[in-house]
């Protein structure tokens, strides 16, 4: 296990590149089952996620190779094992994203079922019954998804709720169906427009990607691709954060603005100034920050992902505000940690009413998940005293090199392995 000592008192001050991102690396791995032969990935972060899924593709039979860090290089031969085990998908829930890419290809697949989580019940219903109406039969028993299908069969598709990773999943096994898919009420997040660009590049035929109406025309075969990963808008959001807790200016490079517009407003409403630089934006913070009421929803509105990042602030920031969260129920449970450090938080369901304070209070506190993990270490940035973030195994999950970055732009911060 590892953990993250923060000590207070500088502000931040100098330049930080973006990582590639996790949400759209992870199923560029997985689009690599879709073909034989070898695709190469660049801009890979170096991240436990990123691990755990190539631990899943190796052991479907699937080479893993680098020639520099960031470059994964990945080789899927003709035969593969169509089996994601319990232990590897209990480690990281977007394992499911296997499960479209194995029916296109193997025509079959036994995914073990993702468990409910720190959010709280994370169901996968919106995957099975998309992939169910391109032709896929489903049985689950002993904990495991069977899925099997002869080819699958294109058809207009009408999403529940625009899900990320069913989007990902449906959209996989569309371009290899027979035929049109249409998905309806799909997720609009860059990392799908990431996704559909790879896929592109292997000969998939997709429009609309990035917007709620996904037309794919089936084709029969495609082939290896290489594709460089967008960056990290949430680990842009965190180093956002980071200024607007420690104070200073600080210059974020890789970030795309057009797909951080609403945490941009937020973020300026609360006093945060935010000016367009060459190649990303440059973060001022002069003095406190304001209170402004935030609620999460579905791309393009303010991602869950940014939420504890923003309670943080605002457990700091003059005056009260209500943060609302639309996403997933059970995402509040960092709060008690941030309560411990002195922040005046109220949760009742799926809102929290924050009344600013003047300072947190270093505290030894546990990271839950990789974005509470992260959030409670820039908390540590606007306390009085050093913070301890146990648990920092999860933030590993989804950052690379954290620590190093932040200390690189002015924070008192060090890893600690135990
Ligand atoms: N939902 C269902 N049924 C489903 C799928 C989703 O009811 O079959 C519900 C969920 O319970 C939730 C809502 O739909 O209430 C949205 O969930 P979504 O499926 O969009 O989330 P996800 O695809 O499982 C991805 C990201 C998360 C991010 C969410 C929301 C990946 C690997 N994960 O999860 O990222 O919070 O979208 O934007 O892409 C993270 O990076 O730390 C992280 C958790």
């Amino acid at each position: 296990m590892s953990k993250f000592i923060i000590k207070p008192g500088n502000s931040l001050k100098g330049s930080v590149e973006l990582q590639g991102a996790k949400n759209s690396a992870l199923k560029l791995m997985a689009a690599c089952i879709l073909v034989r032969g070898k695709s190469d990935l660049y801009d890979v972060p170096q991240i436990t996620d990123v691990e755990i899924m190539s631990d899943l593709l190796e052991s479907m039979g699937i080479s893993m190779t680098t020639n520099a860090p960031g470059h994964l290089g990945i080789d899927t031969p003709a035969h593969i094992t169509p089996y994601a085990p319990y232990e590897l998908v209990e480690k990281m829930r977007a394992s499911v994203v296997v499960l479209g890419p194995l029916l296109a290809t193997q025509g079959r697949a036994r995914v073990s079922l993702p468990g409910g989580d720190d959010f709280g019940h994370r169901p996968i219903d919106i995957h099975i019954r998309a992939l169910s109406e391109l032709g896929a039969d489903f049985q689950t028993s002993h904990g495991y998804i069977e899925a099997s299908c002869k080819r699958l069969v294109g058809k207009r598709i009408v999403l529940d709720f625009p899900s990320h990773t069913a989007t990902d999943n449906v959209l996989m096994a569309a371009v290899l169906a027979k035929g049109e898919t249409v998905i309806e009420n799909a997720a609009r997040e860059p990392e799908i427009q990431d996704l559909a660009d790879f896929l592109i590049k292997m000969g998939a035929k997709i429009d609309g990607a990035g917007t709620s109406r996904i037309v794919v025309q089936g084709v029969d075969t495609l082939r290896p691709a290489s594709h460089s990963v967008i960056r990290d808008r949430v680990e842009a959001a965190t180093f956002i954060a980071a200024a607007g807790l420690a104070g200073g200016e600080i210059e974020i490079c890789g970030v795309r603005r057009e797909y951080m517009d609403m945490l941009l407003e937020k973020v300026s409403q609360m006093g945060l100034v935010v000016e367009s630089i060459e190649n990303g934006i440059r973060v001022v913070s002069n003095g406190r920050l304001r209170s402004v009421d935030v609620a999460t929803l579905p791309y393009p509105g303010v991602a869950t992902d940014y939420k504890p990042l923003i309670v943080t602030m605002l457990s700091v920031a003059d005056g009260a505000a209500i943060v609302s969260e639309n996403l997933f129920a059970g995402r509040f449970r960092y709060v008690d940690e941030l309560r411990r450090m002195g922040a005046d938080i109220r949760t009742q369901g799926h809102h929290a009413l924050i009344r600013g304070v003047d300072k947190l209070s270093g505290a030894q506190v546990r990271a839950s998940d990789i974005r509470a993990g992260a959030a409670l270490v820039v908390a540590g940035l606007a306390a009085d005293s050093a913070t301890t973030v146990l648990g920092g195994d999860h933030i590993d999950r989804g950052y690379e090199k954290f620590a190093q970055k932040l200390s690189f732009i002015g924070a008192d911060i060090e890893r600690v392995e135990e």
